[in-house]
């Protein structure tokens, strides 16, 4: 039976639940011991496959009616979060909840509210935040290598075609939504995480490939987005959904005493050959595959805070939402042909 302090329970048996699963058991506090799917599962086979004991449950009610799962793992299509995240909240579960937290700044602010008010603590799923490559960017920026940043670029390049396990929802405007909400929104937050600045207004523009791969999507697959900050820097993130390319997550952040591209920098500070890139070793993020992703790293940030009944580190609801407005002003930016949308 249970020896961990945390039994979560999975809401949505796909491809980016397999991962979890595994980074949740791998953790100090938590295991997996329920699964909602709409499909029939066996619990017996779940167990089997996961190791532990796993219930599975026919349907979201049922799970939340469990007084023994602590905390919900939500990992269904995106039309579908708010409503369960919701529902979870209510059933005063802590949760794990996959991006985008929802397709609507409406349900997004519905899910954070429900969670303050019902007491219960949030973990979105902008697990690049936990990656080496990000948490090694960071903590220069932090020490200061590369002084105060006056412009950045963060980019996500990742063709989702029809060889993609996705492609049958995410082409769709329901659950896809839009080439920042479905995956480019892990750039702009990382993007959001270097400057530390609030944003006064974003410009966005949308286009979208020739390629027949991409036709069927109901939206723009391409969108790039000038962001304003209050302090004075200008960031820019492209989300390109539509492309034929290695997997790219491109970083160029440009400081007053330096520069880092990628896995590479020049310092002043430091007096680096500007001749030449400096080399960082690092893991970088150059995979769509969920089974790289640094969910263990984020889910055990996110036990550890639960254990001391704080808000987790980086990934919260709440600073997570502040993601999700600025996604929502560039895609109503895009919508109008690039008039700039001011944040409130
Ligand atoms: N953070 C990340 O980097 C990352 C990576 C992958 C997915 N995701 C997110 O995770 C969520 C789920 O994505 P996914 O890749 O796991 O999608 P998926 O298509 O594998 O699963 C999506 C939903 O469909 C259900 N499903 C899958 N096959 C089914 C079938 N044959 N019959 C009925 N239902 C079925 C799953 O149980 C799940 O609820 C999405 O919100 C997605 O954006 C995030």
């Amino acid at each position: 039976m249970s020896t961990k302090k945390y039994n979560v329970g999975i809401i949505g048996y796909g491809w980016a639940a397999t991962a979890h699963i595994d980074a949740i058991n791998a953790s100090k506090q938590a295991q997996v011991t329920a699964v909602y799917s709409s499909r029939p599962l066996d619990s017996a086979t779940l167990s089997a496959k996961h190791g532990g004991k796993i219930k599975a449950y026919m349907t979201v009610e049922a799970l939340l009616a469990d007084p023994d799962i602590h905390v919900v793992d939500i990992t269904s299509y995106p039309s579908q979060h708010c409503a369960q995240a919701v529902a979870a909240a209510k059933a005063k579960k802590h949760i794990i909840l996959e991006k985008p937290m929802a397709n609507s700044l409406t349900e997004v602010r519905q899910i954070v509210e429900a969670a303050a008010q019902n007491g219960v603590k949030g973990c979105v799923c902008f697990e690049c935040r936990f990656s080496n490559q990000m948490t090694a960017t960071k903590a220069l920026l932090d020490q200061g290598l590369v002084g105060e940043l006056h412009y950045a670029e963060v980019d996500y390049y990742h063709g989702i075609g029809p060889w993609y396990g996705q492609y049958r929802w995410n082409i769709g405007k329901k659950d896809g939504g839009s080439a920042l909400l479905t995956a480019g929104c892990h750039a702009l937050d990382a993007l959001l995480m270097c400057i530390p600045s609030e944003v006064e207004s974003v410009t966005s523009l949308s286009s979208k490939s020739k390629s027949t791969d991409f036709t069927p999507y109901e939206y723009d697959t391409t969108a790039v987005t000038i962001i304003k900050f209050k302090n004075g820097a200008v960031g820019k993130c492209a989300a390109v959904v539509d492309c034929h390319q290695p997997y790219y997550f491109h970083t160029h952040l440009i400081g007053s005493h330096g520069s880092i591209l990628d896995n590479k920098f020049h310092s002043t500070k430091l007096q680096t050959n500007k001749a030449h890139w400096s080399k960082l070793s690092l893991k970088m993020l150059d995979s769509g595959d969920v089974s790289d992703h640094p969910y263990q790293e984020q889910f055990q940030a996110f036990f550890d805070a639960l254990d001391k009944g704080q808000d987790m580190p980086l990934t919260s609801f709440r600073e997570s939402l502040r993601t999700f407005e600025v996604i929502f002003a560039a895609d109503q930016s895009a919508a109008n042909g690039g008039q700039p949308v001011k944040l409130a």
